[in-house]
């Protein structure tokens, strides 16, 4: 009977691959999602950012952010899809005006003083602006093929703030890190502030129908081993436990990216279900170290998806190797890159559906 079910379609209605993993339960193969499975290295993509005009447009358009989400599924067939979006978002909703320049990236007016803060939006206030947001998960989760489950997302505290007292993104972040030491009362208050904002927004994407939450701290790294545990870990678990109170089954996805052994210190966290894993850190630490105590997922550096193929295809075979031993869900140590090849994600997705565990 068992069998059966695995071969027949009636698998997907009472089991799910990837919220089977991410729950910690065995799964057949690994599941396969990439970091930015929606993005520039599309032709899809690009076309429908004309049509909305900017970046911006296109995440605050809900049925042309539904339509970009739902390009890489049909595309390649992979086993979630995440909302399109952006972590600064929140940011702007907050009341800090966001930009996108071309070739720049973000650039956003920087919050610093105590006065800059005061002038932030309330926390109930963000739902205004962030409404077409929720809009494009309920209508992806009319859209979505049955049996692909939805990852909402958002931006650490501390990624957040560095954008913020920045005012864009910085190498090694030192803006930030030196306000943490300098401007210690108004940087816990910055960071309480996003630690409150982001529980409602994802509360909101829960209720509107994110099946899974990711939460992205892309700039840990930057952060000394104390700082770690004190800006990135302990505002995440303040986020997770908060929202876990109201929706204990969500599973929850922290990627605190380049941390390094600190990844021991958030596999001892009960209330995270998966940690997701960067491309620098050694595959048989943590195999040994952090696979026995969390689900993890990760971590082929994207760069192979831009070389050809043998190569790609033999790193493919040491991160599946590696990992083995446990059930996981394959993805990349960061995001997709707009030079990467389409038909390298092909294959990689093809190579990990005729996996078995
Ligand atoms: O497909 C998906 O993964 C969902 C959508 C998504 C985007 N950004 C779309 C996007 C997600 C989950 C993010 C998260 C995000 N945004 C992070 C955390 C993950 C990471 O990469 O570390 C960060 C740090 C940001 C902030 C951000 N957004 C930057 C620094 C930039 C500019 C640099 C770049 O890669 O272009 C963006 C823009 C952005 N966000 C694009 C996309 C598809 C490219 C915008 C374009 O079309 O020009």
């Amino acid at each position: 009977f068992f069998v059966y079910i695995l071969q027949t379609n009636i698998y997907i209605y009472i089991m799910n691959l990837f919220l089977d993993c991410v729950k910690g339960l065995p799964v057949k193969r690994p599941p396969i999602w990439f970091m930015r499975q929606a993005g520039r290295y599309l032709s899809e993509y690009r076309d429908t950012r004309k049509k909305a005009g900017s970046f911006l447009n296109l995440c605050y358009n809900s049925n042309l952010a539904t339509e970009v989400t739902l390009q890489p599924i049909d595309k390649f067939g992979f086993d979630a899809a995440i909302l399109f979006a952006d972590i600064l978002l929140i940011l702007d909703a907050l009341g800090v005006n966001v930009q996108f320049v071309e070739g720049q990236g973000p650039l956003l007016d920087p919050v610093k003083s105590k006065k800059d803060i005061n002038l932030l939006k309330t926390t109930e206030k963000i739902h205004d602006k962030l409404s077409p947001v929720y809009d494009t998960v309920k209508k992806l989760k009319q859209h979505l093929p049955k049996g692909v489950p939805l990852i909402g997302f958002a931006g650490a505290p501390w990624t957040l703030a560095t954008y913020l007292i920045n005012g864009r993104g910085e190498q090694g972040s030192l803006t930030a890190k030196k306000f943490i030491i300098a401007n210690n009362p108004e940087f816990e208050e910055i960071i309480k502030l996003l630690t409150e904002a982001t529980v409602e927004y994802i509360l909101m994407q829960i209720k509107s129908g994110a099946d899974v939450i990711k939460i992205f701290d892309s700039w840990a790294g930057a952060l000394n081993a104390d700082m770690v545990r004190s800006y990135s870990l302990n505002p995440i678990k303040t986020i997770v436990t908060e929202v876990k109170k109201q929706f204990p089954e969500i599973p929850f996805i922290v990627f605190p990216r380049s941390v390094n052994t600190i990844y021991s210190d958030f596999s001892e966290v009960k209330e995270f279900d998966v940690l997701a894993v960067d491309q620098f850190l050694d595959r048989k630490w943590i195999a040994e170290n952090i696979q026995p105590k969390k689900v993890i997922q990760g971590n082929l550096d994207p760069l192979f998806l831009t070389q050809d193929k043998e190569n790609l295809l033999s790193e493919l075979k040491k991160v599946t190797e590696d990992f083995k031993k446990y059930p996981y869900v394959f993805n990349l140590g960061h995001g997709i890159t707009p030079d990467a090849r389409v038909e390298n994600v092909t294959l990689v997705v093809d190579y990990i559906k005729e996996l078995k565990l």
